[in-house]
């Protein structure tokens, strides 16, 4: 007969942290928010820590290069999504490592034969107004010149005039040589007052964009997540289909961590791609795998060796694996079992092994409950999809700007891997929608925001650090009529904005 599990599964938001005693040095300041990425021994320190809790979502709508770039900037990791060609995994991954601080390669590029519409239409779309108009209209060709809003004004030009004919053309333009220190390139940037400054190879070829204002941000980034040379972490997924050739080709290209990207974690297939690892890369390679929503799910991947393991099924703001398959777990109550089962496992083994919580993360303080339940990290989606470094569309819907936002399972994404049972490799079903989110503006800004509410929090329950806040933490389920008292209510409110915070 079925076994019944009588007590029902909780979501996060059925959840409150109540206050526990904090004494004078509980400010803000004094908390710090690093967290293992991967298992370690007790007594020992982890090969990988985050400086702050977050990564992001294995997703083609969430996790490109310049996601990884600025995730890691602010000390967290994005996993890059396996959803694509091994090649140009491996080169999204090859890019992020290779990419030098306050260097870019130019994302808005033109031909001198564009037109002055094409140029404001670019702009529009990735919102910078510097583009470098190079012979082929790539971000590495021969540099031709630059148009910056002060080369045109829409309401004196045709739309129809050439670049050609208003950009400052390379013959005027200030540059500097491949294997320029970011100090020199500032020093011209000063030294000559430009916004901007163009670095070019022997070939007269465009290598990167030095831009002003980004002097000042660089130097404000105390919790950069690097590497032993340097270079910021990145992570990959993975499937459980093509390992032998996608993990030597994104170790070759320099990745940090890896991760089985799957809904289901609980499965043989994962245990065959875990030793596979360990049979050829030892320890060296770190990989984490899930997903998993019970004690027995967590159990079955640590014995497999799994570096860090993550929870969750079901509750991701995209997915209707619930509604399909009716697979799946309140967020909070999956945590908390797994959570157990960890303290459990580490209790025997002496082995601590990192759990993530991934997915269902909508308010800001639902990072802290997972925090305070147990999760070491969070993995987010729909909360990076909404910034400027997410690789999807901004769309202006009736004056409004948004995100494109799919799931995985989605026919957009047309991720069959993650969904495999084994079999025939298609996707035949839905498990993940097409979607937009409110674009929300830089990751940096918004990251900010919600760990100075997670510190907050954790000063008001007497926490300096993450593994103070589980062992203090006090949680209380909440009844539904305090989840209305929650929120704003009985005032009419003057402007109600989205319930998206
Ligand atoms: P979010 O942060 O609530 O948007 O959830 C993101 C998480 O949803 C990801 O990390 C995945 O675990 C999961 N996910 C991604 N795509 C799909 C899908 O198409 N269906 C179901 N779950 C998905």
């Amino acid at each position: 007969m079925a076994r019944f599990v009588n007590e029902p599964s909780q979501t996060f938001n059925e959840y409150l942290l109540i206050p526990g005693y904090s004494s004078s040095e509980c400010i803000p300041a004094n908390v710090s928010l690093k967290t293992p990425l991967v298992k370690f021994k007790k007594g020992e320190e982890p090969a990988i820590k985050m400086n702050i809790p977050m990564v992001s979502a294995i997703m083609q709508s969430v996790s490109g290069e310049k996601l990884a770039v600025a995730l890691a900037t602010e000390g967290g990791v994005a996993f890059i999504y396996g959803s694509q060609s091994i090649e140009d995994e491996a080169a999204m991954v090859r890019r992020a490592k290779n990419h030098k601080a306050g260097f870019v390669v130019s994302d808005s590029n033109v031909t001198p034969n564009a037109t002055l519409a094409e140029v404001v239409a670019l702009k529009e779309k990735t919102g910078h107004s510097t583009i470098a108009v190079t012979e082929d209209g790539t971000a590495n060709g021969k540099l031709m010149g630059i148009v910056t809003s002060r080369d045109y004004r829409v309401s004196r030009m045709a739309p129809d005039t050439k670049v050609a004919d208003f950009m400052t053309p390379f013959s005027k333009l200030i540059c500097a040589e491949e294997g320029t220190s970011l100090k020199v390139a500032n020093d011209i940037i000063w030294d000559h007052k430009l916004n901007s400054l163009p670095i070019i190879d022997k070939n007269g070829n465009l290598c990167y964009m030095v831009f002003r204002k980004d002097y000042d941000t660089h130097k404000q980034n105390p919790n950069e997540l690097l590497d032993a040379e340097k270079r910021y972490v990145v992570g990959a997924g993975i499937n459980t289909r093509d390992f032998a050739q996608r993990v030597p080709a994104l170790v070759e290209a320099g990745v940090d961590v890896l991760c089985i990207d799957s809904s289901e974690g609980f499965s043989e297939w994962q245990k065959i791609t875990i030793e596979w690892i360990r049979k050829n890369y030892g320890d060296s390679v770190k990989v984490g795998a899930g997903n998993v929503v019970d004690g027995a799910g967590f159990r079955f991947l640590a014995e497999c060796g799994a570096d860090f393991i993550k929870v969750g099924i079901g509750g991701g703001s995209i997915c209707i694996t619930r509604e399909t398959k009716g697979i799946g777990r309140g967020q909070a109550t999956a945590l908390i079992e797994v959570c157990a089962e960890r303290d459990r496992y580490f209790e025997e083994t002496g082995i601590y092994i990192p759990v993530c919580s991934d997915g269902g993360i909508v308010y800001d303080h639902h990072i802290t409950l997972a925090l305070a339940m147990g999760a070491d990290f969070v993995m987010l989606g729909r909360y990076f999809a909404r910034f400027d470094e997410s690789p999807s569309n901004r769309v202006s819907i009736g004056g409004t700007y948004y995100k494109e936002y799919w799931g995985e399972g989605s026919a957009r994404a047309r991720n069959w891997q993650r969904y495999d049972l084994g079999g025939e490799k298609k996707l035949s079903f839905e498990e993940g929608v097409d979607s937009y989110v409110p674009y929300a503006g830089s990751l940096k800004d918004n990251v900010a925001m919600s760990l100075a509410k997670v510190k907050s929090t954790m000063c008001n329950c007497g926490a300096l650090t993450i593994p103070e806040l589980q062992e203090k933490a006090v949680l209380t389920l909440v009844s539904a009529t305090s989840i209305v008292e929650g929120g704003a209510h009985d005032v009419i409110q003057k402007d109600k904005g989205t319930n998206i915070k």
